[in-house]
């Protein structure tokens, strides 16, 4: 049987990258991240489109390279189509547009969620690897997603709870902005609760029915206490900044959990998945060993490169959907928000 070479493109945001999946085992997957929106502390689109641009040639001929495949025998392009930040989608879409017409093979358009969900499915050739097997649940937490996300079949996902204002990783990155650290934070308060007492500091938390999150309560009530504290001692945040970092992570972990936890108990799975850039954050993975022992949950925590954007996940998703032939056309727009289409 002839190889399925499939080449993944990722632009939805502000990280460009293209990856090779043969047969459902991953042959490469380069990405080049965009410093340039370090200074102003958020992604600007219009420079992450303009990025974009620059790095989509040699990303993608650098995934070829790196695994040893010429564009000729490619099976079909992959390519995110939302959602994302429009000028960043219409980069990687018109890209993967004129590749596929060019070399008469395929399109296939992914939806930008259920490639991190199915990145749980990428297989770097180990024997030893675990993916969850179906039903499970996906706690898919990033800079822009907080959601629980059902997941029945490769292609069949259900959105139980979102975040009805601010992602998870946009609470911690906005918080680390009221700190005066880098953008983005998140990281930074990782690596600096360590040293911190998360219960010196309570922040509110959310009365959101059903699954559904929201983190602005939590970011507000933030602010308000270091512009109070800061009123009385102007070196508040330097004496404390240990504690506000693990404060803050403790809070916003609870949140997480207590949602999950709720929906593993009404529909009755056990077997619980996370993906995006917030589950690198160690006290979230600390979380779940924790639930592992103490709820049963069986837990999947993928390597932390195929937790942030990248594009194997995207061919791999590429990849499950050309083997049920389930393929694009070139009419297709890329669409900026969620929606529930895989
Ligand atoms: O999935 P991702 O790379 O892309 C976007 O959605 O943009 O996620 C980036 C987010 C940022 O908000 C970043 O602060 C957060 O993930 N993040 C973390 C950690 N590492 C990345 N948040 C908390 N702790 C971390 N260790």
């Amino acid at each position: 049987m002839d190889n399925i070479n499939i080449l993944g493109i990722e632009s939805s945001c502000d990280d460009t990258s293209a990856a090779i999946i043969q047969n459902g085992i991953m042959l490469s997957n380069v990405i080049a991240s965009q410093s340039v929106h370090t200074f102003y502390g958020g992604v600007v689109p219009e420079l992450a489109s303009r990025a974009h641009q620059q790095h989509i040639i040699p990303v993608v001929h650098q995934a070829l390279k790196n695994a040893g495949i010429d564009k000729s025998n490619l099976s079909a392009i992959g390519y995110t189509r939302g959602p994302g930040l429009l000028g960043s989608l219409l980069v990687g879409s018109s890209f993967a547009k004129g590749l596929s017409q060019s070399l008469s093979v395929p399109l296939i358009d992914v939806n930008h969620l259920q490639a991190h969900v199915l990145a749980h499915f990428i297989s770097e050739g180990n024997p030893d690897e675990k993916h969850p097997p179906f039903p499970f649940l996906c706690l898919l937490v990033s800079g822009g997603n907080s959601q629980i996300i059902l997941v029945r079949r490769y292609d069949d996902m259900q959105i139980i709870g979102q975040t009805i204002d601010d992602a998870a990783g946009e609470a911690f990155d906005k918080c680390a902005k009221v700190m005066g650290l880098p953008y983005p934070g998140g990281p930074h308060v990782d690596k600096l609760a360590k040293a911190g007492n998360p219960t010196t500091f309570t922040f509110s938390k959310p009365q959101t029915s059903g699954y559904d999150y929201s983190f602005s309560g939590l970011k507000t009530s933030f602010l308000y206490l270091v512009r109070d504290e800061m009123k009385k001692n102007d070196r508040f945040i330097i004496d404390n900044l240990h504690h506000l970092c693990a404060s803050l992570q403790h809070t916003v972990i609870e949140i997480l959990m207590a949602k999950l936890r709720k929906a593993s108990d009404d529909f009755a799975i056990k077997h619980i998945a996370v993906a995006g850039g917030v589950s690198a954050n160690s006290a979230l993975r600390r979380a779940f060993h924790e639930h592992r022992e103490k709820h049963d949950w069986q837990t999947y925590i993928p390597p932390i490169s195929f937790t942030t954007d990248n594009a194997a996940m995207i061919a791999m998703t590429a990849y499950l959907k050309y083997r049920h032939n389930r393929f694009g056309a070139l009419t297709d727009t890329p669409f900026v928000r969620v929606n529930n289409t895989f």
